[in-house]
């Protein structure tokens, strides 16, 4: 753990940190930083039971929200269950914590965006999503926005850890794997590393109120082909055994975003200390798997 995120960890009371989802790649990240958290894994609170969820949050409470249906093109086909847990969850915890004089920071995706732009994307940028995932998201941020006053939506990206199968686990995995492989250059996006992210939630925890609508990824930008050849550099593997292709070399049910990078000025002007270059938070994030 560095020591500003050591700091940024400690300011947070874990007795009064709830984590919803905790099970899954975020909210693992954030119980690494605060293990006295109260975490809860989907087998514990399922977000969509109102009276489950009445029943565990206090006054005082700040409940980061990390459970979603994450899988983008299973939705296309599942848009009901999509729909109940990014969209009716989120509603319930928001009215839960509006009752309860509790804050909610609700993490949500730059998929709600159109994913077209030339520039990044701002939080007041007009939203249009074009996936069934990306409007269950939005549904859910509508419903945390209408009822939860005091709740910030925290849009992140291209997320990974570079373990279980994320993005950056499969290429350490196909390195091993294959001599050559093909990935996407004309997607843009910022890759994200969980720890970073995790930490940021934590300081705008701490934050009073803070705006209601913030962007929180790596800096700089990338394509997924660049990403998987920074993989290969980092471990000292060729990274022209990586070869770039487009997106319609990969068709897949839920289209995917061309442009996806978010603008960090919100979280900036809000006090809250940038996350760092994609690239610096990689070499740690790689450095992490292989202690
Ligand atoms: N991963 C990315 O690249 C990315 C990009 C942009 C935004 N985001 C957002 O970031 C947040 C965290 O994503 P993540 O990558 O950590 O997702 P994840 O690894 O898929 O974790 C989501 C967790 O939510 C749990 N869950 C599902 N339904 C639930 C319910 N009804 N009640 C309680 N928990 C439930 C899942 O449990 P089961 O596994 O048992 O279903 C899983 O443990 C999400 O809001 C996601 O939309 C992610």
């Amino acid at each position: 753990m560095t020591s500003t995120t050591a700091a940024r960890a400690e300011s947070i009371d874990p007795a009064r940190l709830l984590i919803t989802g905790a099970h899954g790649q975020l909210g693992r990240a954030l119980l690494n930083l605060v293990p006295g958290a109260r975490a809860l894994a989907r087998a514990d609170l399922d977000i969509t039971d109102a009276a489950a969820v009445r029943a565990i949050v206090n006054p005082g409470d700040v409940l980061i929200n990390c459970a979603a249906y994450t899988a983008v093109d299973r939705a296309e086909t599942d848009a009901e269950a999509a729909f109940a847990v990014n969209a009716t969850g989120p509603r319930v915890l928001a009215q839960v914590c509006a009752d309860s004089g509790a804050r909610l920071l609700h993490v949500s995706t730059d998929y709600v965006f159109p994913g077209t732009a030339a520039h990044p994307y701002e939080t007041d940028d007009p939203t249009d999503p074009a996936t069934v995932y990306g409007r269950s998201k939005l549904a859910g941020e509508q419903a945390v926005l209408e009822l939860a006053p005091q709740a910030t939506v925290v849009r992140t990206a291209w997320v990974y850890t570079g373990t279980g199968s994320d993005f950056v686990a499969t290429m350490l995995r196909l390195e091993r794997e294959r001599d050559t492989l093909t990935v996407v250059n004309d997607q843009l996006g910022s890759p994200t590393y969980t720890r970073d992210l995790a930490s940021g939630l934590l300081e705008l925890a701490g934050l009073p109120d803070a705006p209601r609508i913030l962007h929180a990824t790596n800096a700089g930008q990338a394509t997924w082909f660049d990403l998987a050849r920074a993989v290969f550099a980092a471990i000292g593997a060729d990274p022209q055994r990586v070869r770039p292709c487009g997106t319609e070399d990969f068709p897949r049910p839920a289209p995917r975003p061309a442009y996806s990078v978010l603008s960090g000025a919100a979280w900036q002007a809000a006090g809250l200390t940038p996350l760092r270059s994609w690239k610096l938070a990689l070499q740690d994030a790689l450095a992490a798997i292989s202690d």
